[in-house]
């Protein structure tokens, strides 16, 4: 007796199983077909333009906000910060960017529409890694004349506090300008071109 109730119990468990396998076959045939007409609210999400509020980012922090599934650095610039990029334009490979990628409305120097708002995609053009922010100036293991930068750990490219990166790195271009414009003081888009670009 006590067989037959536990075979009756496998039993339901294998219809119920069954069942659940069947709705998930039919799920599965028919997301592909449906995925086809319409983007899915993932997909849609992954491609849209991202909203971030910048109004907290103290000068000389940084904030990383995600964009595409890519990591954006948003740096607020100071005055010095700024001042440094003239110190290393000569050991920077592309000063003005022209190999490298970035809206045409962005400045090609600072590599910004606003000087003290730096926007970057953040993966390394060598291989992808994602550099990390080193804002200090003259840290020992970057050197005395390190104004402030990223160092990417996994091969040692160094980019400047543009993004520009130094001469004779592994990584051959600039880090990315991603598109970008501000809908007020504390409110960037990130994915949407400024108007008027
Ligand atoms: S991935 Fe950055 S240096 Fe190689």
């Amino acid at each position: 007796m006590s067989n037959d109730g536990v075979n009756a119990g496998r039993r339901r468990f294998l219809v119920a199983a069954t069942s659940v396998v069947g709705a998930a076959g039919a799920v599965g045939a028919a997301v592909p077909f449906v995925g086809s007409w319409f983007p899915s609210a993932k997909a849609k999400a992954a491609g849209a333009p991202v909203r971030v509020n910048i109004g907290k980012i103290q000068p000389g922090q940084q904030l990383v906000a995600e964009w595409r599934g890519q990591p954006v650095f948003i740096v607020r610039r100071t005055d010095e910060i700024l001042g440094g990029l003239e110190k290393v334009e000569a050991e920077v490979a592309d000063p003005q960017s022209e190999e490298s990628v970035q809206p045409e409305y962005v400045d090609p120097k600072t590599r910004s529409i606003k000087p003290e708002l730096l926007v970057l995609v953040g993966l390394c053009t060598h291989l992808g890694c994602s550099p990390s922010f080193r804002p200090e100036v003259a840290p020992a293991d970057l050197g005395a004349n390190w104004q402030g930068g990223y160092f990417c750990p996994c091969h040692g490219s160094k980019y400047d506090m543009a993004g520009r990166v130094y001469k004779s790195q592994p990584a051959p271009l600039n880090l990315p300008v991603p598109p970008h414009s501000y809908e007020t003081d504390d409110v960037l888009i990130i994915g949407v071109d400024q108007e008027n670009a």
